[in-house]
């Protein structure tokens, strides 16, 4: 079946005012998409965690936010309610397991609730590279460490209250999806040349959605909303490290203004973040809309073989409340005829736009 995507104009969440101890993690608040994540998300009142790799990097960005939202009280003097953004850094390299744990165990050490964990941090790369734990670079910074954090914060976030947001800021790039049932990170690859296997790793948080939303359900656990995103085709320095000719094709769509801006880039990111129209729901959005996503992601099938493999790459990491076991019946002989179907699938080529 055909699927629509949201085009045309970005629609804006509207913002609300959230308590003074609501707390948020974004990940990668550095720059791009999550620095305007985490800007918004003090502004409209929370406490926020930037979770980030560079450090002094991060402390600028701080700094710029802290100068912008004095601006903004300047102008919107009604709607700034507080006198101060509420900023926190704290160390977190994806790319690297053991940073990823101690991160997890600096935060559970601090005693927190967590409302809002948003999972933004993301790299597009052409040479796949494999990381210290033996993981293929993209799986591991875009899902597989996030997996992680998501699975030890669980139980905080379940007693943090009664609406509690986890999101996954997935792509239109996971349509393009590589999927090979017999090689879930892609390691027998060397090189992304039209960006599928970031397609996967997208792919798999779309996946990680349903899943986890399924989870929660049947352990009745009715606090936790879960969602996965497309924020848009957004200019920011996600390009950076792409070969030349998606270089300059991203250089093109920014200049002809194919692209938006980081500020508009995070208003489905937003959305799903603070909407209070979405309490305890799940789905995939895009442009501040639910959206269709693709029949790979929803495929149950599929679904169970990636998070089999998820756990058993951090069998050594997880908590022991994690589940890997699938108490539904996934095997049926309709999802194993999808699973056929759907895993033979190829990749089709992904413009800079499809990022
Ligand atoms: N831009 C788009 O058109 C587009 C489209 C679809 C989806 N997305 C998704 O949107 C999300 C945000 O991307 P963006 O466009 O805002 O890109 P960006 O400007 O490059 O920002 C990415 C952020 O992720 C951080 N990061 C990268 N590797 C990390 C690691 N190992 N550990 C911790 N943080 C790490 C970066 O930190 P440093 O500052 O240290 O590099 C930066 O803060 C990504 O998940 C991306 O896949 C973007």
């Amino acid at each position: 079946m055909g699927h629509k995507h949201s085009v045309g104009p970005r629609h804006k969440y509207d913002m609300v005012e959230l308590p003074r101890d609501r707390v948020a993690i974004v990940t990668g608040a550095s720059a791009g998409i999550g620095y305007e994540t985490a800007k918004n998300l003090a502004i409209m009142g929370a406490k926020v965690i930037l979770a980030c790799r560079n450090e002094e990097k991060t402390r600028k960005a701080m700094s710029r936010m802290r100068e912008e939202y004095e601006h903004y009280k300047s102008v919107f003097s009604d709607s700034a309610k507080h006198e101060e953004l509420q900023l926190y850094y704290m160390h977190l390299d994806l790319a690297s397991l053991q940073s990823t744990h101690t991160f997890v165990q600096q935060f559970l050490a601090m005693g927190w609730p967590l409302h809002i964990l948003i999972c933004n941090a993301g790299i597009a790369v052409n040479n796949i590279s494999i990381t210290e734990d033996h993981h293929e670079t993209m799986f591991q910074t875009n899902y597989l460490s996030h997996f992680l954090i998501i699975e030890h914060l669980l139980p905080v976030l379940e007693t943090s209250g009664p609406d509690v947001r986890i999101i996954l800021v997935s792509s239109i790039g996971h349509y393009n999806a590589h999927f090979n049932r017999d090689d879930i990170e892609n390691l027998t690859l060397k090189k992304d040349i039209n960006l599928s296997l970031y397609g996967t790793t997208k792919l798999y948080q779309v996946m990680q959605m349903y899943k986890l939303a399924e989870k929660l359900k049947q352990k009745n656990i009715t606090n936790i909303g879960v969602f996965a995103l497309h924020p848009g085709y957004v200019q920011t320095e996600i390009a950076r490290d792409l070969r030349p000719l998606l270089k300059v094709l991203n250089k093109i769509g920014s200049s002809l203004k194919i692209a938006t801006d980081s500020v508009k880039g995070a208003y489905t990111t937003l959305y799903c973040a603070v909407s209070p129209d979405l309490k305890g729901q799940c789905g995939y959005y895009n442009n501040c809309r639910p959206e269709r996503c693709s029949g790979k992601a929803r495929n149950k099938a599929l679904q169970d073989i990636v998070w089999d493999y998820t756990f058993k790459c951090l069998q050594d990491h997880l908590p022991k409340h994690s589940e890997s076991v699938n108490n539904n019946n996934s095997s049926s002989s309709e999802q194993t005829t999808q699973l056929m179907a759907t895993a033979a699938l190829t990749a089709a080529d992904v413009q800079p736009n499809q990022l």
